[in-house]
């Protein structure tokens, strides 16, 4: 299998860091399916199709484990393969614990860490049919140290750091391989959502001095997609914050 041949999925992909990982995967790829919550507009839509036309879009709620399974149902029977597989699509809502509402908490859980053993499950079945696969989950490195406000984000992204060590144990024996990337704080609408000062604080914490791109997230999502020896890593991509 050439990277001129693969077919890949990335979710959430409507804007941020999947949407850079789909630019990133339409250079060298065969065909990248683009999962989205919402359709795109016509016009962002038309701009994307006119400069990667190996790009499709596909509508489904990773949340729901049905449509996740129908989705990747239905590439497989569209392109034959799945080869590749980036769990991007996340969602914040910040509270301290003491504030937080159960409602809350679970809605994170739900789209963070069950959406995305809802994807994975189906494209590890499919991978270990096909003996060859990736999948690269984007956990957070708030996952890995934990953060005020962030009790629901953070129990998310250690749940997908474990799933990921699992899957790659699984997956290992028919030569799947699952890894991922944990970013620090990257220049999208979920940190724009920040307030001020909580954006001044974190950098501030950054030795490199500045958010991170999502096309530098991209680069390492593709590079574990690509190193045919790594498998049950989490790669920090964080300008230095936590070292
Ligand atoms: P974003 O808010 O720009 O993108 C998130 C995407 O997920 C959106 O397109 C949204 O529609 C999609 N999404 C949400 N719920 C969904 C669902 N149920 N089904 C399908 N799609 C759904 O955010 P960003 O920053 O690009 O985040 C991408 C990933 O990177 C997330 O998993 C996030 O937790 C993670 N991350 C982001 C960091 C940052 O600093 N921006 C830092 C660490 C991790």
């Amino acid at each position: 299998m050439t990277s001129k041949q693969a077919v890949y999925l990335v979710t959430g992909a409507a804007k941020g860091i999947g949407l850079a990982t789909v630019k990133q995967l339409a250079s060298r790829a065969k065909h990248v399916v683009m999962n989205v919550h919402r359709p795109l507009s016509d016009d962002q839509w038309a701009a994307l199709a006119a400069q990667f036309p190996n790009v499709s879009q596909y509508v489904a709620d990773v949340g729901d484990a049905g449509q996740a399974e129908t989705m990747v149902k239905a590439i497989v029977a569209e392109h034959g393969r799945l080869d590749g597989l980036v769990n991007n699509a996340g969602i914040t809502r910040d509270q301290l614990i003491m504030r937080m509402s159960p409602a809350d908490f679970m809605t994170v859980l739900q789209t963070n860490l069950v959406g995305t053993f809802n994807v994975l499950k189906p494209a590890l079945k499919q991978m270990q049919r096909q003996r060859n696969g990736a999948i690269v989950n984007v956990a957070s490195v708030i996952g890995c140290h934990g953060n005020v406000g962030q009790a629901n984000y953070a129990a998310s992204k250690a749940g997908v750091i474990g799933l990921t060590k699992t899957a790659a144990k699984e997956g290992a024996r028919r030569q799947v391989r699952c890894n991922a990337v944990a970013p620090g704080m990257i220049t999208t609408a979920m940190t724009a959502a920040l307030p001020e000062k909580v954006r001044e604080q974190a950098l501030s914490e950054i030795p490199l001095n500045r958010f991170g791109r999502p096309e530098e997230v991209a680069t390492a999502i593709d590079f574990l997609l690509r190193q045919p020896y790594l498998t049950g890593q989490v790669l920090t991509v964080d300008g230095g914050m936590m070292v």
